[in-house]
């Protein structure tokens, strides 16, 4: 993947290749500026790579679908729109009708534990409860794949870990296949079956981790001798 520039092109991707497995959490680590963002934007099929394919179910990715949620690195809830409006956007432009719109904003509210801030509007909300409609919204399609950039990134530690929580919760309950980017070496590890370590751009894979560690998992993980030492190679990993 390469953007045009004036004095040429940047290289972002160059030579990754990588499979994810159906239910399967992969979280992706690397540099800042290497191209994570790039790369969850050419799963998405907002963006098309300039050379090489993207393939969701065998079939070239070439736009966005509905079977892919997305929660981005900015928040991006609309201010002027409830926190249930914000939900039921896509809804909306699906013409999915008032009643099961409603139906299916407030079932997604409960379960991201939001019930009670339907008619709330985002500036009432904390950092996290937003990042939680932004969890919400992105679900409002029941999409396969889950495509989540540093979605907790501006949320304080402790908050953070709990959002880790409530995602694993989510995840289980829901079956999804879930894309993650963190910088967080530890969400990265507690979070996933398998880490992606990005190179510098143009990124290709510098390493794959594999997290062959019981689930479910609790915060008691953290002190886990084998999560210390699969932290460790990933950070070795980044270099
Ligand atoms: N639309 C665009 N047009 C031109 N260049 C872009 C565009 N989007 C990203 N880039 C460039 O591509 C490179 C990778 O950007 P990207 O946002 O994918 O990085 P990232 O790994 O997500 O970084 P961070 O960790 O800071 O979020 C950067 O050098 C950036 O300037
Ligand atoms: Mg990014």
């Amino acid at each position: 993947m390469a953007y045009p520039q004036s004095d040429g092109r940047l290289e972002v991707l160059a030579g990754l290749t990588f499979e994810v497995a159906d239910g399967e959490f992969v979280c992706v680590v690397g540099p800042s500026g290497c191209g994570k963002t790039t790369l969850l934007r050419l799963l998405a099929g907002l963006e098309r790579p300039t050379a090489g394919r993207v393939l969701l179910d065998g079939a070239e990715v070439d736009r966005p679908r509905r079977t892919v949620g997305f929660v981005f690195q900015e928040p991006t809830l609309m201010g002027w729109r409830t926190v249930e409006e914000n939900v039921s956007l896509p809804l909306e432009v699906a013409r999915v009708p008032k009643g099961e719109a409603r139906r299916r904003s407030r079932e997604l509210l409960d379960l991201v534990g939001l019930s009670g801030f339907e008619t709330a509007y985002p500036a009432e909300l904390s950092g996290g409860m937003a990042q939680r409609v932004a969890l919400a919204r992105a679900l409002v399609h029941d999409p396969r794949l889950l495509l989540l950039d540093e979605p907790f990134g501006a949320l304080d530690a402790l908050t953070r870990e709990r959002m880790a929580q409530e995602l694993l919760r989510i995840w289980r309950a829901r079956r999804k296949t879930v894309v993650m980017v963190t910088h967080s070496v530890s969400e990265a590890v507690f979070l996933a079956d398998r880490v992606l370590v990005l190179s510098p751009r143009p990124a290709s894979i510098a390493a794959e981790v594999r997290v062959d560690l019981p689930r479910p998992r609790t915060p008691a993980f953290f002190d886990d001798p084998a999560f210390g030492a699969l932290a460790r190679a990933v950070r070795a990993a980044i270099g």
